[in-house]
């Protein structure tokens, strides 16, 4: 697998797989343990997803060593007072069945930010995390946060796909190291029209491989991380096959033009996203 080198040496897988709506314990575990045998070697998960202790068992039923593992958790914004920060950790860790995180991201920049990156920091400086990194963050938060603190974010995940491409955010984070991790890299299905223009498809056609797996090569070549989450196990090895093929100068900037600068989650920015989520 190929990985992307972290501001701090680290080595991160540039395909990983993502967990978010994976509730029901039996889907988790299952769907965990096969797309690591499937050859998915990074797998993001999130205090906030409810399924920590389920991709702990997961990652037990693969039979790969936790070594060979990238595991990503979260801490929610409503855990960022120090000892709350502290609690959530401890929980994540106990319900992931592991001793240390490969990396940890804040999850959204809400609330007391400062006090959990610090907690994440000390958390970082022992050795329990191997990289710290936030999500969801702007710019002007990234500069921030790296002025009044210790540590430079390893990671910023987001967002990212092909109406919403971030690639002003992206110029920010180069500046300053910081590695740009894509969520919703498929748009969450929230966007398939994306994936059936003419374009995508007669550049589809020319790889022989789908519009979504287009997709994610356009970012990985990007050089963006990408984390599509799938329950079906051809999906994960679609999604997983991008790293084969490469697409040409003229590919990639037809499909840099289908950018919308349109966020399909939201984003922390939107005033109405930030009043919604005062109400999580
Ligand atoms: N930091 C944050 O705030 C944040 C927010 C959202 C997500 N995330 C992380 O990012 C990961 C990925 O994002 P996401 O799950 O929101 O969205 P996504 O990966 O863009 O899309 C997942 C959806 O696409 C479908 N799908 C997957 N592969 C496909 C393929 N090859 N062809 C057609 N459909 C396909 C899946 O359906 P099936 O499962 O039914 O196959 C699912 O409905 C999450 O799982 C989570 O780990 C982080």
């Amino acid at each position: 697998m190929e990985t992307i080198k972290l501001n701090n040496g680290a080595e991160m897988p540039l395909v990983g797989f993502g967990t978010y709506q994976m509730t029901d314990a039996k889907e988790c575990a299952e769907a965990v343990a096969k797309a690591i045998r499937e050859g998915y070697r990074l797998i993001d998960t999130a205090q906030a997803y409810g399924n920590e202790a389920y991709v702990g068992e997961g990652i037990r039923q693969s039979g790969v060593p936790r070594a060979e593992i990238f595991l990503t958790t979260k801490v929610w914004f409503r855990s960022y007072e120090p000892e709350d920060c502290r609690k959530s950790i401890k929980d994540s860790l106990e319900k992931l069945g592991t001793d240390y995180l490969d990396l940890v991201l804040l999850h959204w920049p809400f609330g007391n930010t400062y006090a959990a990156w610090r907690v994440l920091e000390e958390f970082y400086l022992a050795g329990t995390f191997r990289a710290i990194g936030v999500s969801n963050y702007a710019p002007s938060q990234l500069i921030d946060l790296i002025h009044f603190n210790k540590v430079v974010p390893a990671v910023n995940q987001i967002e990212t796909n092909l109406v919403c491409q971030q690639r002003e955010l992206r110029e920010w984070m180069s500046k300053y190291k910081i590695a740009h991790q894509a969520y919703a890299p498929l748009g969450q299905g929230r966007a398939n029209e994306m994936f059936a223009g003419e374009n995508i498809r007669a550049i589809a056609t020319a790889h022989g491989k789908t519009p979504q797996q287009i997709a994610l090569r356009f970012l990985t070549q990007e050089g963006v991380a990408v984390i599509p989450k799938s329950v079906h196990e051809e999906r994960r090895r679609e999604n997983l096959s991008i790293l084969d093929f490469s697409l040409t100068d003229s590919e990639m900037e037809i499909l840099r033009n289908m950018d919308e600068n349109r966020p399909l989650i939201g984003s922390a920015q939107d005033p109405l996203k930030a009043e919604f989520a005062m109400t999580w």
